[in-house]
């Protein structure tokens, strides 16, 4: 079956409140480990106060699906569809979701990305997203195992 990833980022709407914002974060990704499981999704999710940006792969259709239910989630906005391109292999095949926090040092030693104004994944590409979490996610498996 073909598989495809799909990247966007968006603006993060549940920063403003601390004790929310955990438990918004906590019922995301409970939920979307649920449904990727189910639908044979894998993927990561990245966030910092300002953003979040999501890689997903897997079956077309599903991926299609999971999107739209993400796309009408109020925790966010400004979705912005960077990526949906059909893909030989996956690159998170342990994680239904992964999920890692950003700081502004790690955006800067991963990514080379100028901190001035705080990680900002508007100012990366696709591709970029997709290796900056690929190698966040490698990170936190080697520092487990
Ligand atoms: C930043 C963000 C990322 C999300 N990622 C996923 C995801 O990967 N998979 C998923 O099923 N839902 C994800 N959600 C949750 C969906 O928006 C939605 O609440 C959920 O899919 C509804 O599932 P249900 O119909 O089973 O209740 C995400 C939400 C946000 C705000």
């Amino acid at each position: 079956m073909s598989m495809y990833r799909l990247v966007y980022y968006s603006r993060n709407h549940i920063a403003s409140d601390p004790a929310l914002y955990e438990n918004a974060v906590n019922d995301i990704l409970a939920k979307s480990r649920v449904n990727n499981a189910r639908d044979d999704i894998t993927g990561a999710l990245l966030f910092n106060a300002g953003c979040f940006a999501q890689v997903l792969e897997g079956p077309l259709d599903k991926v299609e699906a999971a999107f739209e239910r993400i796309q009408q989630d109020d925790r966010h906005g400004d979705v912005s569809l960077l990526g949906i391109d059909p893909v030989d292999q996956r690159s998170f095949p342990n994680w239904a979701m992964g999920f890692v926090g950003i700081s502004d040092a790690d955006a800067v030693r991963f990514a080379g990305i100028g901190s001035d104004s705080g990680f900002d994944p508007s100012r990366l590409d696709g591709e970029q997203i997709h290796m900056l979490l690929r190698d966040l996610t490698m990170e936190e498996e080697t520092a487990f195992c």
